[in-house]
């Protein structure tokens, strides 16, 4: 194809644009980025336009704008939906950062900066292999593209957007490009996505913070107390201890998960590369099950007290946590949230008042890969990279892909290029310039061989 040698002969320019789009702090968390937001969706926008589709526009929604851009070159041709994020996760802590997350650099043929990879490398990704196909007329099928703003917070205005566009978004087969791969000498699709319920526990104690001498020992402790019942929610074989918890967890087959262990994975690499000596989970899964196919329970923050330099001796009046829960097929997360939330409420001892608040939530999704857009992309993978995909479930959650399953009945083709050590959501935030490159060909020769199915 001609659009492969156009991709090498324009690498540098698709890496200035994306750097560009890079220094476009656009953090959906944070309002005070909200002006970012918006000029990193006008900017894909304008890109999409020069690119060569027929319209781009931007849909108002309560929150961030989605991006939607669409070329139909032919209505008897299939038409490929692409979807991605523009938003990025907080970069904090930015005194941990090598150098500044909205300011990439390359360093050992790697690009430094927050949402490198997650996801507006993985993203702009298709832009410029859209390009590619475009100035070379090796276009063969029709694609629209939806662009969001507001993933990394949920996708709160998303669902609403897909349930009222089903025909806007009409299409043969859904494209994305927000996961990973083994390793490059690896590649892998991902084939199951985790579910999400995540909780903000508040723990009232004493109506004011209390001098931890006077009142020490005889008044209840409401950190120590938000930690005694964090840890009941766990035992000591790893499983979650919530009655009903794992009540409708899908079970895989002995022959599923022997399939599943084909899948290389070292594990001493594993424990190197995050600089632990142990790994820990529910016992009688291997490490990549306890990613892929069971449910969990993390306490992503905790705060309370005093934190500031030097000691205070203080008995504080609260504590907070916030909790999530990975799920697998079959749990319902609304369900899971509320079991959660009762049970947390339920276990709180009489010295305290607890309060439960739920935050967002999704559904795990599992993609069959006896589909012509999963042959296709296989077939694109051993075209770029040689080899065929390892299919691989994930730990990580997008809820939209259940969402498209259930309101538009398309499954979604994951066509990730990232790797572990990218480190997304973590300072020093990484992607490939490799993989970056190798991924708009793969994209290229997915819409190839997708529209000679
Ligand atoms: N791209 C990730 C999800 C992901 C990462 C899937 C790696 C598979 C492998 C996405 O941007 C993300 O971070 N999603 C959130 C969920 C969302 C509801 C906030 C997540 O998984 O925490
Ligand atoms: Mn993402
Ligand atoms: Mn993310």
């Amino acid at each position: 194809m001609k659009s492969i040698n156009y991709i090498q002969s324009n690498k540098q320019r698709f890496l200035d644009e994306l750097f560009d789009l890079l220094r476009i702090p656009s953090v959906s968390a944070d309002s005070k980025f909200d002006k970012d937001v918006r000029n990193a969706a006008e900017f894909i926008k304008e890109k999409f336009e020069n690119a060569g589709v027929d319209k781009a526009q931007l849909f108002e929604t309560a929150g961030h704008p989605i991006v939607f851009a669409e070329k139909i070159i032919d209505p008897t041709w299939p038409t490929v939906l692409v979807y991605g994020h523009y938003d990025v996760q907080p970069a904090d802590p930015y005194e941990l950062w090598d150098s500044p997350p909205f300011e990439p650099v390359i360093k050992n043929e790697k690009i430094y900066a927050r949402g490198a990879c997650d996801d507006k490398g993985q993203m702009y990704m298709h832009v410029k292999a859209f390009e590619s196909m475009m100035a070379n007329n090796e276009l063969s099928c029709n694609v629209k593209f939806m662009i969001e703003g507001e993933e990394e917070v949920g996708s709160k205005h998303l669902g609403d957007f897909v349930k009222a566009n089903k025909e806007l978004l009409k299409a043969d087969v859904i494209v994305i490009s927000d996961t990973g791969i083994l390793s490059n000498d690896c590649p892998s699709m991902t084939v199951g996505l985790r579910g999400l319920s995540y909780l903000e526990v508040e723990v009232v104690g004493p109506n004011r913070d209390l001098h931890s001498g006077m009142y020490g020992g005889a008044v209840g402790n409401p950190i120590n107390t938000l930690c005694d019942m964090i840890s009941s929610l766990i035992d000591d074989k790893g499983c979650i201890t919530i009655p009903g918890f794992y009540d409708k967890v899908l079970e895989l087959t002995a022959a599923e998960r022997a399939a599943m262990a084909k899948a290389p994975f070292d594990l001493e690499a594993y424990k190197k590369e995050l600089g632990i000596d142990a790994v820990k989970g529910e016992d009688g899964y291997t490490t990549l099950e306890r990613i892929g196919i069971r449910p969990t329970l993390d306490v992503n923050g905790i705060w309370g007290g005093y934190i500031g330099q030097g000691a205070k001796t203080v008995l504080p009046s609260k504590a907070y946590a916030k909790i999530s829960t990975r799920l697998v097929p079959n749990q319902d997360s609304s369900e899971i949230t509320q079991l959660v939330k009762n049970h947390i409420e339920s276990i709180a001892p009489a010295h305290v008042k607890v309060t439960v608040t739920p935050h967002h939530g999704g559904e795990a999704a599992v993609i069959p890969t006896d589909s012509d857009g999963f042959r296709a992309a296989s077939k694109a993978f051993v075209q770029a990279w040689g080899k065929e995909p390892i299919p691989m479930r994930d730990g990580g959650s997008i809820p939209i892909v259940a969402l498209f399953q259930k309101e538009l009945g398309l499954d979604s083709v994951m066509l990730g290029f990232g790797l572990d050590e990218d480190a997304i959501h973590s300072p020093n935030e990484s992607y490939g310039v490799f993989n970056y490159i190798k991924g708009i060909e793969t994209i290229t020769w997915f819409y190839k061989f997708f529209s000679e199915k």
